[in-house]
């Protein structure tokens, strides 16, 4: 049963594409029929589909497959009767399966009534304005040609109206014309009698094209998206549970632009990404892939992509540029018949030389990208196609079932067949059928009916972020899809040849990777980059539990036993800043610790020395070197921690630090506006986190800033006076003319502290009242204060903080902090039960 209730249904299901025609024929007259698919339902459970996508079946002259429909209302004689129809969307929902059919408004068959009413009608009647008409074939003259190996123009000449009129596919196939309301009307009352006969999902065929206007290339229009709108208002206010899917064959943001503001459509397919798998894999490079993704536009949340590696029309090399398709073309279509407008027209075995492994990597793409999977029907089972039919029929043949006559389509004569079934030696039906892949565990249909029921259990892959991971091996396409506590990472050899690939996920340390096709578990995951290796074509998916059993024959390799060295602190931590305990710490004890750290980027440089300085306690000057690491090593104290190594350290890695005790999350709030920092991405920079921190030293109130802003900026700036008033002085702020206190930063060090307290006095005295606030800038950073001292300290402290975090920057890195908690650790005595563990005791 289906759950009415769910009108977001289309985000997490599986779709199957199939054509009535082709799936099977009940009544022996060689086509396949309403009460054929009916039968066949089981089977389309059985592989674990959720969703059926029908292609047109209205009576209609078949010039393009039915998508020349000459009747809205009704069915294709031989495919049935609306009974049967009727039956068949009973039987689906009985099993859970959503229906997706077809509403071409685009155009219709020149047989539909509704044309030749036009073709009699007076010019400039609403009758005759159902279709576009012209008495020239000039306009619209930026409207490329899509069927480029069938047409030469988008008019074409109706002897019986006297005038051309307007198609952007087949000259039997007229265009509506959606500037006449009443064609609307009658679209959305076509509409609603397939809803009301239960129908799920509507595919909207060649949606872009719906209006046209001069000069431009007819596609995309703001008319065309209003038009849409108004069709979605329909289902918004009576089907709320239903579905709009956009055929609109274009460019990544011009697709997404027929979701609107989550009122358009509620599915695209993702046309631009379906040819870069293809290409990826043939240059075994995953930048085609990566490269899309980035330019893919995020959606409303009310929508979904749709995915997909092939179907039933060529494989459109349309969105790409003319130097991709050329070579595509040359890998993939090698004979000329196999091309077809700016297309292949092959199925997906066929196209990947029958090679199993490729089969399943791109189907694991297809399963895993951000969207809905459609799988074309015969695919699941690896069919060939036939380039010496015409048109794109050699993708439409019979289904093949057994290696029965007819391959189990059609007891009819083979001559009756609507198509002739794939006969080959490799594609045929007697090699490739269902019933010999059922019956067969390692079979291809066996096969995607695991990767399905897999795909169905994990939402992140229907609907998980992405982010692409970007290993040295370009050959390997890496990328985390995410859903809640829901982790999969999937990661994919595109080449020929066997692969090795190091991952960074350090951010899952101590996770154990659990490959979700055969619920094996990984290596945990440990300090060093993650070591996969894949073969040819290989790919895993992964899930990152929290909590999941390591291998059982997995052994934890015993650290090397380390020289432990007793260091004996007498006066708390502080011991370790002299004497023989600093000497200890800084040539053995320092350097072997830095260089076991992840944030320590520099894995191959030899640490000689680290040393501990204190900052803040009459020592202000600690310098940054190439080579210096930044420590807070007490709530009121800044250290600097000295190596011979490279300053480097990851920003998430620091966070947690610094979210100890000290530092309240609502310092790092406050510091979020009065820095620079990205306020979209809510992530203060590690100055604001500096700044937040200074803000906590009892006696000085810090606002820090770095350079790009002056202090007239910052007072000017509403968060900062908000601030300013929150935290200091609720009811007033005074300020002293900052202008003329501000001494330009010339010499670091103490001459400038003097220059700015000499200043500073000076002014002051020359106001007619004490201030209530002094604010002073120096290298960027400001404080506010009560006493000219505080003040100063505190700009002198930012001063310095400044020279520390730019020698930092200098060297592409970001300090590292570190608690006084960690330095004690690193340096006392040895954990009794870390030492008997490394012995292996
Ligand atoms: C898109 C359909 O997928 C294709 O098969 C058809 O030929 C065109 N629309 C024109 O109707
Ligand atoms: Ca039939």
């Amino acid at each position: 049963m289906i759950d009415r209730n769910n009108p977001l249904w289309f985000k997490n299901v599986v779709i199957y594409e199939a054509h009535v025609k082709a799936f099977f024929d009940s009544n022996k007259d060689g086509i396949g029929d309403f009460a054929g698919l009916t039968e066949k339902l089981d089977y389309l459970q059985d592989l674990g589909i959720t969703a059926l996508w029908l292609l047109p079946f209205y009576p209609s002259p078949l010039k393009d497959d039915g998508y020349d429909i000459a009747r809205y209302r009704g069915i294709n004689p031989d495919f049935g009767t609306m009974r049967d129809f009727r039956r068949f969307v009973r039987k689906c929902h009985d099993r859970g399966i959503r229906l997706i059919t077809e509403l071409v408004i685009n155009h219709t068959s020149d047989q539909h009534r509704w044309f030749q009413r036009a073709r009699e009608a007076k010019p400039g009647t609403s009758a005759r304005n159902f279709y576009v008409w012209s008495d020239s074939d000039k306009k619209f003259a930026d409207a490329r040609i899509i069927f480029t190996d069938t047409e030469k123009s988008n008019w074409t000449w109706d002897p019986v109206a006297k005038a051309y009129y307007w198609h952007r596919f087949y000259s039997h196939q007229p265009d509506l014309n959606f500037d006449n309301p009443r064609l609307l009307q009658e679209v959305i009352s076509v509409m609603r009698f397939w809803l009301d006969m239960g129908v799920d999902g509507l595919r909207l065929d060649a949606i872009p094209y719906l209006v046209e206007r001069e000069g431009t290339s007819c596609e995309n229009l703001t008319e065309t998206h209003d038009a849409i709108r108004k069709i979605r208002a329909e289902i918004d206010a009576r089907y709320p549970d239903r579905m709009l899917l956009a055929e609109a064959n274009q460019w990544p943001e011009d697709v997404a632009s027929y979701f609107g503001n989550g009122d358009e459509c509620h599915m695209c397919y993702h046309f631009p990404l379906m040819p870069r798998i293809y290409m990826a894999i043939a240059q075994e490079d995953r930048y085609p892939i990566t490269d899309i993704m980035r330019q893919t536009p995020e959606i409303p949340a009310n929508c979904q992509w749709a995915i997909f590696l092939r179907n039933h029309d060529e494989l459109t090399l349309e969105m790409v540029t003319g130097r991709e398709r050329d070579y595509l073309w040359s890998f993939y279509a090698t004979d000329p018949r196999m091309r077809l407008n700016l297309g292949i027209r092959r199925r997906l075995a066929p196209l990947l030389g029958n090679d199993r492994r490729k089969i399943e990597l791109l189907n694991s793409l297809l399963f895993s990208m951000p969207g809905t999977p459609i799988i074309y029907y015969g695919d699941e089972i690896g069919m060939g196609d036939n380039v010496y039919l015409g048109d794109r029929n050699g993708v439409r043949t019979p289904m093949q079932w057994s290696a029965d006559r007819n391959g189990g389509f059609s007891a009819s004569d083979p001559e009756r067949l609507y198509l002739p079934p794939i006969m080959d030696t490799i594609y045929g039906f007697e090699a490739v059928n269902v019933e010999a892949q059922a019956r067969s565990p390692s079979s291809l249909l066996n096969w995607m009916k695991r990767i399905i029921a897999v795909c169905r259990d994990h939402r992140a892959l229907g609907l998980g972020t992405l982010r692409f991971l970007y290993p040295g091996n370009r050959k390997v396409l890496a990328y985390l899809r995410e859903h809640e506590k829901d982790i999969v990472l999937c990661v994919a050899n595109l080449a020929r040849a066997a692969q090795a690939v190091e991952l960074d996920l350090s951010r899952f340390k101590g996770r154990v990777p659990v490959e979700l096709l055969g619920r094996s578990a990984f290596p945990p995951i440990g300090d060093l980059p993650y070591l996969l290796t894949l073969p040819s074509y290989g790919f895993y998916w992964f899930i990152l539990p929290e909590e999941a059993e390591a291998p059982h024959w997995h052994e934890t390799v015993p650290e090397p036993l380390p020289e432990f060295v007793t260091l004996v602190m007498r006066d708390s931590w502080r011991s370790l800043t002299t004497g023989r305990e600093a000497q200890e710490l800084s040539t053995n004890v320092l350097p072997a610790f830095i260089g076991q750290q992840r944030w320590f980027a520099a894995k191959d440089t030899r640490i000689a020395r680290a040393k501990l300085a204190i900052l803040g306690e009459g020592n202000t000057s600690a310098r940054v070197s190439a080579d210096t690491f930044l420590v807070k090593a007490s709530g009121s104290n800044l250290a600097t921690l000295s190596a011979a190594g490279v300053t480097e350290c990851r920003f998430d890695r620091l966070l947690p630090l610094l979210g100890e005790k000290s530092l309240a999350d609502a310092a790092i709030d406050e510091a979020l506006f009065a820095s620079r920092v990205d306020a979209k991405a809510k992530k203060p920079s590690v100055e604001a986190i500096f700044h937040a921190y200074l803000l906590t030293l009892p006696g000085v109130n810090f606002v820090g800033h770095t350079h790009p802003i002056t202090v007239n900026q910052l007072l000017c700036s509403k968060h900062a006076r908000k601030f300013a008033q929150r935290r200091l002085f609720p009811d007033e702020i005074v300020c002293c003319g900052v202008e003329s206190v501000f001494v330009p930063y010339t010499d670091p060090g103490l001459k400038l502290g003097q220059a700015m307290r000499r200043a500073t006095m000076a002014y002051i005295r020359r106001l007619s009242r004490a201030p209530r606030v002094i604010l002073l800038e120096n290298h960027g950073f400001i404080a506010l204060g009560a006493t000219p001292e505080s003040v100063l300290a505190a700009t002198l402290m930012g001063a310095k903080a400044a020279e520390i975090f730019a020698g930092a920057a200098a060297l592409g890195g970001q300090p590292r902090f570190l608690t006084p908690a960690q330095v004690v650790r690193i340096a006392g005595r040895p954990d009794e039960h870390y030492r008997q563990k490394a012995l292996g005791l």
